[in-house]
């Protein structure tokens, strides 16, 4: 399973932990898992990832400035200037269409502008986070805020998404430094250590919805 696999690739022994929350933000997806004991307790999945957040960037764009970007730009303006919690005052340089014109232009994007343009989309992620923390039985929940969530896939890149987590959820966060590897690092430890290999076989029942 993804997330059983992340959960090695952070490093955690997911086998032992009565309790381990796993939030993986990807391109397409937002999978929030709970692991005990090397199986899924809980799992759900979002269509919101790296990719909904791209289109919320050049949504605003079109509507703000009569500007089309490509979603290409739209995702490097994320990276250059796309932050959880405070704005930092940096901007950029971007390239696209002025659609009342008609031309192609030069304009200036600030990251408060994407702060704002990027909020909901942030909030729906923290959300499901929270429904997925209620919905935990209290035995696995007081494990949780003992470990405290893990934060992976690309998207877990966006500066300070750990801190609006760990606001919101009132729970440590932890990010991985190479957060988009996770689910290939712990595959790779399944295969290599013996110690793990049986979760390769996992056969326990498991509550997707
Ligand atoms: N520095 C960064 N800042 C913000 N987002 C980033 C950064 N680097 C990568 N991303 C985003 O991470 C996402 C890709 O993450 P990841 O590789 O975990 O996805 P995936 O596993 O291929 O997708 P999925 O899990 O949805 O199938 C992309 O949306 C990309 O824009
Ligand atoms: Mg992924």
């Amino acid at each position: 399973d993804k997330p059983v696999a992340a959960g090695l690739g952070l490093g955690i022994n997911v086998k032992e932990a009565q309790g381990v929350m796993i939030v993986d933000i990807g391109a397409e997806t937002t999978e929030i898992s709970v692991l005990s004991l090397g199986g899924i307790v809980i799992s759900r999945l979002i269509q919101n990832g790296g990719r909904s957040i791209d289109d919320a960037i050049q949504s605003a764009i079109r509507k703000e400035f009569n500007f089309f970007i490509g979603s290409k730009t739209a995702e490097a303006i994320k990276k250059g200037l796309a932050c959880a919690i405070e704005p930092d005052g940096s901007s950029m340089q971007i390239c696209g269409r002025n659609m009342v014109v008609g031309l192609p232009q030069m304009m200036e994007i600030t990251s408060e502008f994407v702060y704002e343009a990027i909020k909901e989309q942030l909030g729906i992620i923290m959300d499901a986070v929270k429904t997925i923390l209620e919905r935990t039985p209290p035995e696995l929940g007081v494990d949780i805020i003992q470990n405290g969530i893990y934060l992976t896939g690309g998207s877990a890149r966006i500066r300070n998404l750990d801190q609006l987590l760990q606001q919101k959820s009132g729970i440590r966060v932890t990010v991985d430094e190479e957060p988009e590897m996770s689910v290939a690092k712990g595959l790779a430890r399944v295969m290599v250590d013996r110690d793990f290999r049986s979760l390769a076989f996992v056969t326990k029942e498991q509550k997707y919805e």
